[in-house]
């Protein structure tokens, strides 16, 4: 099948390759000539395991093409995947502009029948306005066109995203008209040869379900990170609470890991957005989401307020290795990044900061610009000389099981405050190091 997806960011450019792979012909637009440029000179923007090597192995296949021109992409695909960014605007709406924007570029080209498909999050209704713009454009030519809107919500992983998209768990799609329905049906049916993982819905509760999914699981770790902190408090250890819990089918072990608050481009905004949509659309306060938003600001002080409870407030001449950056392990993605709201408090009490993460060092290096306060090592070793305590803040494989000893050695303090609940806490404590985990005794 002819395919197009406009936006070749984590969500655009994972599905083109994945659409790619399984014998599609997949053209990729995006409105940064950048990104186009690194694609087309074999590279790929953004850190993601698998991809690169999918990427490069469709391109020689000639499957998937890049390009920055908006007439050949229309032309190209009858399937028009919109996958661009909606990140948060002032009052924490979905800012809708860029989907808007590529719906308008449709209905400004097309001549023959386009199924138009969201997959960027998008609030309920959103499809209706992606028509109406669409409609809006193709009046201007004298048009009325032919085409379906169909919302088809994204549930990869960043990290995974490669394996999520081949390998769904199931895939959603909102659609009312029969054609569209069956196109989508052939699209995805080599991604689900094993069981039918479709499911078939109208297109407004296709896009209230991956908001009510990433609320759900922005739920569970609030009312982990909230029980964690009062464990703490009563001398109980959360680890076992969440085996103890965790066991019974109805909870479940998965997501019930407390932490240093949840980031990334998703949940923080995707809760917001849900909010807003319900008080704005709705006359509908949801208060439980209230809480879990504000649960999880919170937490994103944790160890802030660990480190200040040890050192005091004023942490003027105070160095601090911070081991991951990155909102979460397999990424490069730093948007809304626990680190970022650590190494702003850290620096505001006065400390220095030495930091190691695999990947998103680059990124970080972008986003503090100029910071003379922050340095980057080559190792995670590295960053710990000279640092008053080592601060956790990524649950990346390799800071699963480092020599403890060394650890202690280098450091100037024997001080571990982690974020993620790496270690047993027997374990850096048998070293003679002290150890602060996140509910943990
Ligand atoms: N990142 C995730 O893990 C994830 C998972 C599921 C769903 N989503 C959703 O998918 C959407 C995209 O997220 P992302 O993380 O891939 O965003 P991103 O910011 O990484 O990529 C968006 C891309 O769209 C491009 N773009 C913007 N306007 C355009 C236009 N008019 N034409 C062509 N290209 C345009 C941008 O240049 C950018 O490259 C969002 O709605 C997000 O909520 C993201």
């Amino acid at each position: 099948m002819k395919v197009t997806v406009v936006g070749t960011g984590y969500v655009g450019l994972v599905s083109g390759a994945c659409l790619a792979e399984v014998g599609n012909d997949v053209l990729c637009l995006d409105v940064d000539p950048a990104k186009i440029r690194i694609l087309k000179e074999g590279g790929i923007p953004i850190f993601e395991p698998g991809l690169l090597e999918m990427v490069r192995r469709n391109v020689a296949a000639g499957r998937l093409r890049f390009t920055t021109d908006v007439a050949e992409s229309v032309a190209h695909g009858t399937i028009q995947f919109i996958a661009v960014g909606t990140p948060p605007d002032e009052d924490g709406s979905a800012d809708l502009q860029y989907v808007t924007a590529a719906a308008r570029a449709i209905g400004r080209h097309m001549d023959e029948y386009k199924v138009i498909v969201d997959k960027s999050t998008v609030p309920v209704g959103t499809a209706d306005k992606v028509r109406a713009a669409v409609v809006d454009e193709l009046a201007k030519r004298g048009l009325r066109g032919d085409f379906s809107v169909v919302s088809n919500p994204e549930f990869l992983k960043e990290g995974a995203a490669v394996d999520d998209f081949m390998r769904p768990d199931r895939i959603v799609v909102g659609a009312d008209e029969a054609r569209a329905i069956e196109l989508m049906r052939a699209l995805y049916a080599p991604f689900q040869r094993n069981h039918e993982r479709l499911i078939i819905m109208d297109v407004r509760s296709a896009e209230l379900t991956k908001y009510a999914a990433n609320a759900m699981l922005a739920t569970r770790i609030s009312f982990m990170n909230e029980l964690a902190n009062l464990a703490e408090k009563l001398g109980a250890d959360i680890e076992m609470v969440r085996q103890g819990i965790g066991s019974d089918p109805r909870i479940g072990y998965h997501f019930l890991y407390p932490g240093c608050g949840y980031g990334g481009s998703c949940f923080p905004k995707d809760v917001q957005a849900l909010q807003r949509t319900a008080r704005l659309d709705a006359g509908i306060e949801l208060k439980v989401l209230n809480a879990v938003e504000e649960a999880n600001d919170e937490q994103k002080r944790v160890l802030t307020r660990k480190v200040k409870a040890r050192f005091g407030d004023d942490l003027s001449g105070r160095r601090f290795a911070i081991w991951g950056l990155a909102f979460k392990p397999n990424t490069d993605d730093m948007r809304e990044a626990p680190s970022r709201q650590l190494i702003a408090d850290l620096f505001a009490a006065g400390a220095v900061v030495s930091a190691y993460d695999p990947v998103a060092m680059h990124e970080a290096q972008r986003i503090f610009a100029g910071e003379t306060r922050l340095n980057f090592t080559e190792s995670p070793l590295d960053a710990l000389d000279g640092a008053d305590a080592l601060i956790i803040v990524t649950e990346w494989k390799e800071f699963r099981s480092p020599d403890f000893a060394v650890v202690k050695e280098r450091l100037k303090q024997a001080l571990i405050f982690d974020g993620r609940n790496l270690y047993e806490p027997k374990l850096p404590r048998s070293f003679g190091i002290e150890y602060h985990a996140i509910g943990r005794l």
